[in-house]
């Protein structure tokens, strides 16, 4: 068997994107559709936020707003601050996190192992909470912080457009009929899909939601009731698909079971409702994009 040769690079930066595309052989999809996962937990730090990280310290340096005296600041339920964590640790950066308590104590741990400073708010209020205290944060020092801020950061689909979005047309030779991925910050989505649709406006770019604000999919947001991202715009989407915790949840268990993948939550909610959306076609090319790997689910929440 021919392989690729294994990549030799100056700097740990150098290995975010160029993640690998595997196929899902799941049952139930007529002979002529391929399903296929874009598998982000190769990149450095676990996940696909490591991409928009990068990307969003990147544009910071070039636009001069981020300096460095300055402390790199956001909100994340996690992967977004493992991907400033470590960018900011390789580039030289102090890193501030808030996030909420109830996030495991694995990925806290991580990002202390990368220097960054943690600020902890509510578990209930969630992802938003966080959100509404890091901009309090920024609002009383301003001059002390860049604010990465990665609802808001169009430097964040921006790393899309630029790297998911290319990688997946040249892996799969340009004959990608449909993009599923689930909507966070919706970088992935807004990004991905506006390269993609720039080079073939068939292509369908599927978004993947949860079926009510009150769900277990970390990282994913139920936009009719969250705080709705700058960035995201339901323009930039064909079609939507809502998926239930429990499916999510139980997805994860079939492609460990029938593919050997371990995978996270919100993994496994997009390749639910990549499956849903393969099963409708007699014939097509689906690619999902799965965020991050089970492993960063496997210690319980909080401090426990
Ligand atoms: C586990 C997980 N899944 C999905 C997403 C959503 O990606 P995006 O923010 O690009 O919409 C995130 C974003 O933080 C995430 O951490």
């Amino acid at each position: 068997m021919s392989r690729t040769p294994a990549p030799v690079v100056s700097s740990i930066l150098e290995t975010i994107g160029r993640t690998p595309l595997v196929r899902v052989p799941l049952a139930g999809l007529a002979d002529g559709v391929e399903l296929w996962a874009k598998c982000e937990w190769f990149n450095p730090g676990g996940s696909v936020k490591d991409r928009a990280a990068l990307s969003i310290i990147n544009e910071g340096e070039r636009s001069g707003a981020l300096t460095k005296d300055k402390t790199i600041v956001d909100s994340s339920s996690g992967n977004t601050a493992v991907g400033l964590a470590l960018v900011g640790r390789a580039k030289g950066y102090a890193v501030e996190l808030v996030m909420p308590e109830s996030v495991t104590r694995d990925r806290k741990c991580l990002c202390g192992a990368y220097g960054a400073r943690l600020v902890y708010t509510d578990a209930f209020s969630g992802s938003d909470g966080a959100i509404v205290k890091v901009r309090e944060i920024v609002a009383a020092t301003p001059q002390r912080y860049f604010y990465a801020d990665q609802y808001r950061n169009p430097a964040n689909p921006l790393a899309h457009y630029r790297t998911t979005g290319p990688e997946i047309w040249e892996q799969t030779g340009g004959r990608i009929t449909h993009f599923v991925a689930g909507l966070g910050t919706s970088g992935t989505v807004m990004g991905t899909g506006r390269y993609l649709h720039e080079r073939d406006a068939k292509v369908r770019v599927v978004a993947v939601e949860p079926s009510d604000g009150l769900h277990g999919l970390e990282g994913l947001k139920h936009m009719a009731s969250a705080l709705v991202p700058e960035i995201y715009d339901p323009k930039g989407h064909d079609d939507k698909v809502s998926v239930e915790t429990d499916d999510g949840y139980k997805m994860c268990g079939e492609a460990l079971e029938t593919c050997g993948l371990l995978i996270g939550h919100s993994a496994g909610a997009a390749l639910w409702g990549a499956r849903e959306v393969a099963r409708s076609l007699r014939s097509g090319v689906v690619v999902v994009l799965l965020p991050d790997a089970g492993e960063r689910y496997l210690v319980g929440q909080g401090n426990k």
